[in-house]
């Protein structure tokens, strides 16, 4: 983890690979990721903690399933969100974001219950961002 100021926009250039966040900065026990993502990810659910999200650039949308049914959230760019824990979700981006999440580390990017990972789709914890 760096000592210095990080500039989001440098970290996002750093690397291309979609819907595969790098981890930016730890906060106690939570990861600043970043993300560059674009077409679908996939519907999956966090049991155990809420999820939060800010739009940086692009568009993020995020379907819910709840309760009352299904609908989709649209975050325009400085949007922020939380998908509260045991909602099952799926993020998209049909023209492209990068994004910034917040949540515990260790937490996995398709959840602890998912449909069948997209060869797209990076099943993961978070990259360091230099690696
Ligand atoms: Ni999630």
């Amino acid at each position: 983890m760096s000592n210095q100021p990080i500039l989001l926009s440098k970290a996002l250039a750093s690397f291309d690979a979609l819907w595969s966040p790098r981890i930016v900065t730890r906060v106690n026990d939570y990861d600043v990721r970043i993300a560059k993502v674009e077409g679908e990810h996939l519907w999956h659910v966090h049991d155990d903690t809420d999820e939060f999200f800010l739009v940086i650039e692009g568009e993020l949308q995020i379907s819910l399933r709840e309760p009352e049914g299904e609908r989709t959230v649209v975050l325009p760019q400085g949007a922020v969100f939380t998908v509260p824990r045991g909602t099952e979700h799926k993020p998209s981006a049909p023209s492209g974001a990068a994004i910034l999440m917040f949540e515990p580390t260790g937490t996995p990017t398709v959840g602890d219950r998912h449909e069948e990972i997209p060869d797209h789709v990076d099943a993961t914890t978070g990259h360091d961002l230099n690696a």
